[in-house]
């Protein structure tokens, strides 16, 4: 059966480990969504890979694939080809013709959304032109990949994307489109992408047969309509959207993947957030610095109330939960099971204001005692017993099974039940 791994919280959560573990049984890995706002981390016999845009099946060597959800940077993903080429041989890596391309006036757009906000309504993006690249898509101005195949169109779609544009670059500052540049910035990138591109009509044609694993970016709580808007990415990061990202009308079944404590980068709602040493201690033990933007990213205690509403919204069928290593050494370790004593189908996760009224105080939280360093990583059964005992309070809250666990950022460290 194909798989998605899904996050279900606000991203970071390993999916780029757990993708690269689990690809050795597919035959294509396929993004449907974001662009280089993701940053994922994988380690394997201590050779660090930072990708962005390119699966993290790639690394094994799979076929990899950018679905028409993807919105994608010229200059980025020159780059991010350009270093994996030289740890990885020959990668195979296609693009779909459908996809829309993030440009030099989407970064400058989104520094300037963020700076006419006050300072708390601020959304911390990752400055990659992910918004705007999102909102030309859908206000119908998008250059796709297919457009690069023709200068005059190229040259039409920017001429009046820079009359829409300009007067609002130049109010703010911020150097106006050039046309001529744009167009042999584009064409040069045609020149080097061109094998890689696969027409959307040949694209069922083309993966008859393969065995998918979809890889997610972001998390469930990021979702542009089921997270919490405005505090959102800007494309819908839930299994949902996998088929119209995809173009790939395939059944799946969905990993949803979540850390054993909360993490969330830039700003917005974070009831289980810890602003106090246990916080710190977890940010620094567990390096929580943003791969995309070196930001600390905030820590928490684990939220299942959030992620009771995750699984719901991904319809997911199993469980993989990593990171629990770092909370070792914690004298106890917390889980926050309800707000107020409010479960979550009381909760509005969509409406940002709502969960901004609700902080640590609120929580009501289920307390576990610490179950010290992990020595044995090489079955379930053998674990340490306080550890199954988080894992099976949150399965039976969960009603869903934890099938992966991941102990550490190594590929081999990694239990499958
Ligand atoms: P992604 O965006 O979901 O792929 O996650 P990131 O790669 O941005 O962040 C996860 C970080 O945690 C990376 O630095 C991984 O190397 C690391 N990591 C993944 N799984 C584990 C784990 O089980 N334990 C520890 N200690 N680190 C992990
Ligand atoms: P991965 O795939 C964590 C966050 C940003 C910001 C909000 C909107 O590594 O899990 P954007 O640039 O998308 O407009 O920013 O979304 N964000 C992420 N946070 N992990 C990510 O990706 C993220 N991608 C975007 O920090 O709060
Ligand atoms: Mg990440």
């Amino acid at each position: 059966m194909n798989k998605a791994v899904i996050g279900l919280q606000w991203g970071d959560e390993g999916k780029g480990k757990i993708v690269d573990y689990l690809s050795e049984e597919f035959d294509l890995v396929v993004r449907y969504q974001g662009g280089n706002n993701a940053g994922h981390t994988v380690i394997v016999d201590n050779i660090t890979y930072k990708l962005n845009l390119i699966p993290s099946g790639v690394i094994r060597g799979k076929v990899c694939y950018l679905g028409q959800g993807v919105v994608l940077d010229p200059k980025h993903f020159t780059k991010e080809y350009d270093q994996i080429t030289k740890k990885i041989n020959n990668p195979k890596v296609y693009l779909s013709s459908n996809i829309s391309l993030i440009l030099d006036y989407h970064k400058q757009l989104d520094k300037i959304n963020e700076s006419i906000l006050n300072s708390e309504k601020k959304i911390g993006t990752t400055s990659k032109g992910i918004g705007p690249a999102y909102q030309d898509k859908v206000g119908r101005k998008s250059i796709k990949l297919y457009d690069l195949k023709s200068k005059k169109i190229i040259e039409e779609k920017i001429s009046s994307i820079k009359k829409f544009y300009d007067p609002i670059l130049e109010r703010f500052n911020e150097d106006k489109i050039n046309i001529e540049k744009t167009v042999q910035d584009l064409i040069g990138f045609y020149k080097l992408v061109k094998e890689l591109i696969i027409d959307n009509s040949l694209i069922k044609k083309e993966f008859r047969g393969k065995k998918i694993l979809f890889e997610g970016a972001q998390g469930a709580l990021l979702d542009l309509d089921h997270g919490s808007y405005p505090f959102v990415t800007s494309s819908n990061t839930v299994s949902s959207n996998i088929v119209i990202g995809s173009a790939l009308q395939v059944d799946y079944e969905t990993v949803g993947i979540f850390k054993a404590y909360t993490t969330r980068v830039g700003n917005g709602p974070f009831p289980s957030e810890l602003h106090n040493d246990i916080g710190n201690y977890i940010a620094e033990k567990g390096v929580e610095i943003g791969t995309v933007t070196k930001r600390k990213r905030r820590c928490g205690w684990l939220d299942l109330v959030s992620l009771k509403y995750s699984c719901q919204i991904n319809r997911v069928n199993e469980l993989c939960m990593t990171k629990a290593d770092v909370l070792n050494n914690l004298s106890e370790i917390k889980v926050c099971k309800s707000y107020n004593s409010k479960e979550y189908e009381d909760v509005n996760f969509s409406e940002s204001s709502i969960l901004e009224s609700l902080s640590l105080k609120d929580t009501d939280f289920e307390i576990f005692s610490s179950w010290g360093e992990i020595k044995d990583l090489s079955k379930f059964d053998r674990l340490p017993d306080n550890l199954k005992k988080y894992i099976s309070y949150i399965e039976d809250y969960l009603n869903i099974p934890i099938k992966i666990i991941s102990l550490g950022p190594e590929r081999s460290q990694t239990i499958i039940r």
